[in-house]
Parts: C-alpha cells; sequence; structure tokens
C-alpha cells in the first residue's frame, strides 16, 4: 500500500528519494516524508501531509547535500493521515520506514512503555522502531538490533532503518511485504517496488520473506532472521523508463487503456498461433493427461482480478463440458470453511502479485494440497514466486490506480487456459478454434473500439458528469463486464455505481429508477438479445436514462448509444469493457478527479 525507498551512494540522495517517491506514489498517497544522514551523523527529517509534491515544496526550503537516506509515501492503516503519522519515524537515534502491519504492536507498545518509552504517533511503525532503540542498547549493531527485534513481531512489513551513529549503511528486511535492493556503481538504491529504480540500475536482488540486508555503498549482504548468511542473488530489472512515463497522455489511466492493442499482444505473444489454432501458456506445465484430469477450476482474486476471473469463467465454462468454475473475493475465501473438490486446479490472478488477502488463500490452497496457478503481472512478486506455476500477463507497470490493461490480459491469459483445457478434454474444435481467432484478433478489435469510440465517449461522458448514481446492467458474459465496469466508474469518479445481472432488475433494483440515476445496459447481438432488450424497454418504461453500449445495427429505445462493430461472438464483453474504461475515464476527468490517484485507494493492498 505504501512505497519505500533508500539510497546510499555519491549523488544526493533528496533528489534521489524523490525522485523514487514520485515514482511510487500510486501505491499510496496521504503523506510522504524523507530522512537524509550527512557523514557527520545529523539527520535531516521531512515529512508531510498529503501528496509527495507538499513533501517537494517542504525539502526545497531544507535542501541538504547528503548521500544517502530513506523515504516513504503512506496509505494510512494505523492513526490518520498527518505529519505526526507520517514515516519515516524516529525513536532516538532509529529511523525507520515501513510497509506492512505489526499485528502485536499494542502488546510491544505496553512492554516499551514499561522502559519508558514514550510515543508521538498513533503509529504500529513507531512502536517497532523503539524496539529496534531499545534492542540497540543491547547490541550497539543495528543490523543485530533489527533481527532481534524482528524476532519479536506478528506481521507483515518491508522496512528500511537507519542508525545515525551508521551514515555507511542501511537495513533492510521483508517478511510479507515487497522490498527490491538495486545495485549500482557505488551506489545502493532500495525500493518497495521496481518502478522506483527504473533509470538507475538494472540489477536488482528481490528479497525473500525472512531474509534481513546490510545495504551500503559497495552493495548488499544478506541473511536470514536466524543469522545464517543468504547468498545474493542478482536479476536484471526489465522494465524501461517509458514504461513508467505518460508518452504525451494527460493521464496513466488514459495511457493504460489505450495501451490494451499493445499489451494484449504482449500477453498473446508465443501463445496464441490463430493460424496454426495453437493456444497453449508455456508457463503452465500440464500434460494433456493432466488437463483432462482437471474436474474443478478455483479462481481467487481482489479487485478486478476478481472480475477478471469472473468474465473468464464464463468463457471456460463455454468451451469445456466437464469442467465446473468458482471464483472467489479472497478476502472471504480466506475465512470460509469451505470443501474442495477432487481435481481442483486454482488460478491465482492478482496484477502486483502482492495482494495480501489473495497471497493468504494461495498458501491456504497449496497447503490443502491444490495445484496452483499463477496469473500475474508483477515479475518476481510474492504470488509470482509462490505459485506452483503460472504466467506472467507481461502488460508492464500499471501506474494507474484503477486497473485497466491488467484485466483485459487477465482475461486473456485465463482464456487461453480455457482453451487449452476445452482441446485437452475434446471439447467442438470449432468453439475451440472461434475463441482462438478472437483471441489472436483482439488487440486490433481493441485499437478499433479506442479508434471509433473515444470521442464519442468523451461527449457522451460530458451529458452525464452530474449524475449521483449509477446502475450497470448485463446478462450471461456481459454481467462480469458489467461489474467491472461499474467498479471503474465508481473508483474514479465517485459516482454511486452498482452491478447487476439483467435478469435480477426485476428483483429489486428497477425500484431504484430516477432522474438521480443512469443505466449502463450492455447489449450483445447474440441469441439473448431478445431477452437483454425487454429489460431495457422495462427500465425504460420507467423513466430510466439509458446508455447502451452494444454490437448491434439494429434500432434501439435508448437515450444514449455507443455502438461499436465487431465480428467478435465471444470476447465481446472485452469490447464493451474498453468502452466503460474510456466512459470512467471522461467521467472523472468531467467531475475534476484526480483521475490517476483516486481518494483513499491504493493500488497495491498488501494489508488485510
Ligand atoms: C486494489 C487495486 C485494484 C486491484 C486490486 C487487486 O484494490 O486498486 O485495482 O484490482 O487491488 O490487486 P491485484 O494486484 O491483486 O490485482
Amino acid at each position: 500500500m505504501c512505497g519505500i525507498v533508500g539510497y546510499i551512494g555519491e549523488k544526493t540522495a533528496q533528489d534521489v528519494l524523490i525522485t523514487e517517491l514520485k515514482r511510487l506514489e500510486y501505491r499510496g498517497y496521504d503523506s510522504a516524508g524523507i530522512m537524509t544522514l550527512s557523514p557527520q551523523h545529523s539527520a535531516t527529517l521531512l515529512r508531510a501531509k498529503g501528496k509527495v509534491s507538499a513533501l517537494v515544496d517542504i525539502a526545497s526550503a531544507h535542501t541538504t547535500t547528503d548521500t544517502m537516506g530513506i523515504g516513504h509515501t503512506r496509505w494510512a492503516t494505523h492513526g490518520a493521515p498527518s505529519e505526526r503519522n507520517a514515516h519515516p519515524h524516529q525513536v532516538g537515534n532509529i529511523y525507520v520506514v515501513h510497509n506492512g502491519i505489526i499485528e502485536n504492536y499494542q502488546e510491544l507498545k505496553t512492554m516499551l512503555a514499561y522502559h519508558d518509552y514514550t510515543f508521538k504517533s498513533d503509529t504500529d511503525t513507531e512502536v517497532l522502531t523503539a524496539l529496534i532503540d531499545y534492542m540497540y542498547r543491547e547490541t550497539h549493531d543495528t543490523l543485530a538490533a533489527v533481527t532481534a527485534a524482528l524476532k519479536m513481531v506478528v506481521g507483515a512489513y518491508g522496512i528500511a532503518v537507519v542508525h545515525t551513529d551508521n551514515p555507511d549503511e542501511i537495513i533492510v528486511a521483508r517478511k510479507g511485504s515487497p522490498l527490491i535492493v538495486g545495485l549500482g556503481e557505488g551506489e545502493t538504491y532500495i525500493a518497495s517496488d521496481a518502478s522506483a529504480l527504473v533509470g538507475y540500475t538494472k540489477q536488482v536482488v528481490y528479497l525473500h520473506d525472512g531474509e534481513i540486508g546490510r545495504c551500503t555503498k559497495s552493495g548488499l549482504t544478506l541473511q536470514t532472521i536466524q543469522s545464517k548468511a543468504v547468498d545474493v542473488h542478482v536479476e536484471t530489472l526489465e522494465m524501461d523508463l517509458q514504461a513508467i512515463q505518460k508518452q504525451g497522455f494527460d493521464h496513466f489511466l488514459l495511457k493504460e487503456i489505450f495501451d490494451q492493442p499493445r499489451t494484449v499482444q504482449a500477453t498473446l505473444a508465443g501463445r496464441v498461433i490463430p493460424d496454426q489454432g495453437y493456444a497453449r501458456l508455456g508457463g503452465i506445465n500440464l500434460s494433456d493427461d493432466q488437463l483432462r484430469a482437471i474436474k474443478h477450476v478455483m479462481i481467487v482474486g481482489c479487485g478486478t482480478a476478481y472480475f477478471a476471473g469472473m468474465q473468464a469463467s464464463y468463457f471456460i465454462e463455454q468451451m469445456t463440458d466437464d469442467v465446473t468454475v468458482s471464483v472467489e473475493i479472497a478476502s472471504e475465501l480466506r475465512y470460509r470453511s469451505y470443501n474442495i473438490p477432487d481435481h481442483t486446479v486454482a488460478l491465482i490472478v492478482s496484477q502486483s502479485g502482492e495482494t495480501a488477502d489473495t497471497l493468504a488463500c494461495l498458501m491456504e490452497l497449496k497447503r490443502r494440497g491444490v495445484l496452483c496457478l499463477g496469473v500475474v503481472n508483477a515479475v518476481g512478486s510474492t504470488i509470482a514466486r509462490e505459485v506452483d506455476s503460472g504466467v506472467y500477463v507481461h502488460v508492464g507497470a500499471e501506474i494507474s490506480v484503477a486497473s485497466t490493461k491488467a484485466f483485459t490480459s487477465q482475461v486473456a491469459a485465463m482464456t487461453i487456459f480455457g482453451v487449452m483445457l476445452a482441446a485437452a478434454k475434446g471439447s467442438s474444435p470449432q468453439l475451440i478454434s472461434e475463441f482462438v481467432n478472437e483471441l489472436g484478433a483482439l488487440p486490433g478489435e481493441i485499437k478499433n473500439v479506442l479508434d471509433t469510440q473515444n470521442q464519442h465517449i468523451q461527449s457522451v461522458a460530458q451529458q452525464y458528469a452530474s449524475y449521483d448514481h449509477a446502475l450497470y446492467i448485463g446478462r450471461d458474459t456481459l454481467y462480469p463486464a458489467a461489474m467491472e465496469g461499474a467498479l471503474k466508474l465508481k473508483e474514479v469518479s465517485y459516482i454511486h455505481a452498482e452491478a447487476y445481472a439483467a435478469g435480477e432488475l426485476k428483483h429489486g433494483p428497477i425500484a431504484l429508477i430516477d432522474d438521480r440515476f443512469f443505466e449502463i445496459c450492455y447489449l450483445q447481438d447474440n441469441w439473448l438479445y431478445e431477452k437483454s432488450q425487454s429489460n431495457l424497454i422495462e427500465m425504460n418504461a420507467r423513466g430510466a436514462h439509458a446508455i447502451v453500449i452494444t454490437d448491434t445495427i439494429k434500432d434501439i429505445p435508448a437515450e444514449t448509444m455507443v455502438r461499436i462493430t465487431t465480428k467478435f461472438e465471444h470476447l465481446t464483453p472485452l469490447l464493451f469493457n474498453v468502452v466503460s474504461q474510456l466512459f470512467a475515464y471522461y467521467m472523472a476527468l468531467a467531475r475534476g478527479n484526480d483521475v490517476d490517484q483516486p481518494r483513499n485507494l491504493a493500488k497495491s493492498v498488501t494489508v488485510e
């Protein structure tokens, strides 16, 4: 949720830390802070409520030439957003930045209070800082003090720690919250997310859970919490600067929506060859016999990843006869007492690969012996490492908090999995080849929607931007699309939006229709067209302000139409979804919202 950064080298640390923080701001953005340390042991601590820009204002009045320091951008868990609660936290000579949650912080606080510690903030991080300070009294070594403190901690953390006596080192540790160290020439970088390191270095080390490291100008040494030395495994960061820039778009959200023809292509590359009827995910190493044996697919995710699972579940069910599919919200599944059918395979879906609830489900499913396959975007992330095998969706950095390109590619990847299952199980070759062909054509079809609809959707949004409520209605494969559309709208426009299966309209939501509502109706020209059209007519009869998103050329009674042209029969919801992505974007813009960093949200939810 929050972002951690650090630097030790020859450059001006303030500049590096602030650049890194700006890159991580999408992860959390209610307060920010940096601490730098001079060779003469003098620390400068700067913190501000609000976005990194508020910190930049403060830093410009307090410039230092220090060449080491740590920083943080926060999304509040313990304690309201305020300067007092912002990181880095300081106790004595110890400074700490922390992502995650210390679950037993109350207990530790009581113990520390007994040893005369007092606290200035409401945070668990300050308690951890005090605990490290307390341990330092015994150990007189920061690494040893951090190790001793973490042995007493229950919870999740990624931390960077500085002691003012030691301007030559930053101590880092991780458990359940990502931490990456970037190695340069005579300099070392720290970040909780690879995007902060882009342009500085390509040589990176992903810490594993339970590892503690000492970062100096000349590199990194690692050990476990039990003080056993660990080899440093250096990997190459594939991300480039372009991936984290807006490239001429006003917002990352719009850039990422327009990125989709390219990113879907990246998901399909080498995996789908329509001419040869080929669709296979190389990362999922299952023989046809193993695929044939699968009877149940359990898809697990949160937020947009969950809706991607819903969308894909319809496609997988359409393609197969003897496979059931369940789609689970990770934060519910993890506390439920559920039965797992024999021959189940789980698809663990996550853009960030760090979502705490999804990760917890993965660990539990593994414990119960279920084969877990990842559908992940962030390379090297925890979920990507923990799954039995899996695929990356390869959409690159997704910076906008509202997820768009990841959704489309998650659905595409899971649809390929559906094709693999269907082919192994001997489903209709005709149907399989229709899906394969549509997957291959998806980048072009999305481009067509973007090229032909962008302007129109912008003007539609202007017309509806002052409404307070929205109902999204879809039937069959369009129901998940409606759910994802409603989520997008509420995330960025703050308009109350609900999605309903079209057939449920009469069971409640139709009572809501009035002049404060508009309705988005997804209407595909297929075997269910007449039924869905009747729902629209029923709504119109009650004074609906309906916007119909459709691929039909037939006349439709609706206040507003968004008509796309496509040859698709199966993947049409993904095209309608591009329309609702654009619609949400322009609605947010028209209402003057912060499109890329909507209030109260965070990109990566690493706490429960
Ligand atoms: C947060 C993000 C959403 C995302 C969800 C799941 O709520 O704001 O955009 O869909 O987490 O994240 P994941 O990284 O697991 O896909």
